[in-house]
């Protein structure tokens, strides 16, 4: 590995650093990355957290969820004590109170000192939104934020509830720092698979000249999950799968898919190309909302033979809940390239598979030349992109049945991860966490990103809170959601494509 991919000297700061995402995500994609070299040498990582713990059972934690999570498995013991030297300190600390944050710019400093260097600051609110303010705040008074080049913050989602909450929370995090220090992360974008999209279609010759309205029919995207909410019920029965997954994960994929060619790869080309197909999105008309968007909420069902229990049962959530676990919206881009072409949009909780696709539907050829006797199986091209799981792309054409007669039945080609490059995708906090230390903002989301999103979907759930949604539960766990999903996409004589299984 060149020294020159590799970040500067860093040090990195995780404030809640006894949560969830330190011990599930974080220190699992830190060691991941320091095995393979990417990581410097002049790299420390500084625990913050209300809690009380001392730095050895804080090392041991993260262990073990290095154990659990890393892509690699279980730790090797001399790696981890190699890689457990940079964990160097646990500061418990009220965060409402700059005693904490003195502690912590001295350490800052005497790491600097120790190192003869200056080193990049990440600092990282893995932290419920609550905190967000308090945190920032404190952050700015103790100068920890005041060196624009090297101070970064870090943002995990939601950015707010709804178009006005974002757009204060952006208000409050640029008044501490400058846009330019903000990484907000959306994990999708950090997906090998997503940034794929970027690579396929403007490193290859052969797609983008076909890639418009005049060839193709229609887009769907699926974000399907087995899982219910888990332990997030609390979290969730707040927030829904609109919020959850189609304000950010669902859209990013959309605009990617949508935007026009970046004359750069350069952050901010790439964000306003991104930018522009978001702010193309067509309102949806609230009379017309039925036909635009729907929403539902798993009942008890089977995912894989186990009887699971309905969303209103789950831990955290109100026995009368009316929060969306399903949401499908269709969408329009009003610009010359995607004038009238329908974007489908799904996503649900306790569906029967994993599974993350976005497909492209190909318009029918012009004229069929062959007798009709040839094409009883025919179909339209599809691409399909698929993002997890079994992460490749197929295309999907006709060919002649081998025999005396000509009869068409649609063949694939196929390309996946993992027989063309023999090797396990980094994980997406990997590709991000090296990012920010990098100062590379492509994968992350800026502002105006934010609040455009939240501009598409703050419409839908204003008018979804404001009517009770009839017969929830409406879809039983284990099926592809509510029927209105089909009827949604049906009223265009087209249906939802499911995603493929993985190869067996
Ligand atoms: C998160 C959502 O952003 O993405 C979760 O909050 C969801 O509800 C998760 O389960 C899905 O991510 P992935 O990477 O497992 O598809």
């Amino acid at each position: 590995m060149s020294d020159e991919a590799r970040p500067g000297p860093t040090v990195m700061t995780i404030f809640g650093a006894g949560g969830d995402l330190a011990w599930r995500k974080l220190i699992p994609a830190l060691y991941d990355l320091f095995l393979d070299g990417w990581l410097p040498e002049r790299f420390a990582v500084v625990g913050v957290d209300r809690v009380k713990m001392d730095l050895d059972p804080f090392r041991q934690r993260l262990r073990d969820g290095v154990d659990r999570f890393s892509r690699r498995g279980q730790s090797d013991e001399e790696a981890w004590n190699r890689f457990a030297s940079h964990l160097v300190c646990f500061l418990s600390a009220d965060l409402a109170r700059p005693e904490g944050y003195a502690a912590l710019a001295d350490r800052i400093a005497a790491l600097e000192k120790e190192w003869g260097d200056e080193a990049g600051l990440l600092l990282y609110l893995a932290l419920p939104p609550a905190a967000i303010q308090t945190v920032t705040e404190q952050l700015g008074r103790a100068r920890l934020a005041r060196d624009r080049a090297r101070a970064r913050i870090v943002v995990e989602k939601p950015f707010g509830h709804d178009l006005a909450s974002a757009r204060d929370l952006n208000r409050l995090l640029t008044h501490t720092f400058d846009e330019s220090q903000i990484y907000r992360i959306d994990h999708y974008l950090g997906k090998e698979t997503v940034q794929n999209i970027l690579a396929f279609r403007f490193a290859n010759a052969l797609f983008e000249p076909i890639w418009d309205r005049r060839y193709i029919d229609h887009v769907q995207i699926t974000v399907a999950e087995q899982v219910g909410v888990e332990h997030r019920g609390a979290y969730y029965d707040h927030a829904g799968a609109l919020r959850d997954m189609i304000q950010n994960h669902l859209l990013q994929i959309l605009s990617l898919i949508a935007m026009e060619p970046p004359v750069s790869f350069l952050a901010d080309e790439i964000r306003n190309k991104k930018l522009d197909v978001l702010r193309a999105i067509r309102p949806i008309p609230r009379e017309e909302l039925h036909r635009f968007a729907v929403r539902g909420q798993y009942g008890a069902g089977w995912i894989e033979g186990k009887r699971v229990p309905a969303y209103r049962d789950e831990p955290g959530v109100a026995s009368d809940s009316t929060t969306e676990t399903f949401a499908a919206l269709k969408l329009f881009i009003d610009n010359w390239r995607w004038q009238d072409i329908p974007f489908y949009l799904r996503t649900g909780k306790r569906l029967p598979i994993r599974a993350s696709e976005a497909q492209i539907r190909f318009r029918p050829v012009p004229h069929q030349s062959f007798p009709d006797t040839a094409f009883a199986e025919w179909q339209t091209n599809r691409l399909i992109l698929r993002i997890q799981p079994e992460e490749g792309i197929l295309l999907r054409f006709q060919a002649k049945r081998p025999g005396p007669t000509m009869r068409l039945s649609p063949v694939e080609m196929r390309f996946t991860y993992r027989e063309a490059f023999k090797a396990t995708s980094p994980e997406a906090y990997e590709t991000l966490l090296l990012d920010v230390m990098r100062g590379d903002a492509t994968l992350f989301m800026r502002a105006d990103q934010v609040e455009a999103a939240w501009s598409i979907v703050t419409p839908i759930l204003e008018a979804w809170e404001s009517v009770a949604p009839i017969g929830f539960p409406n879809y039983p766990a284990g099926s592809w959601g509510p029927e209105a999903a089909g009827a949604l996409i049906a009223q265009d004589g087209q249906s939802w494509l499911q995603p493929t299984l993985p190869e067996d």
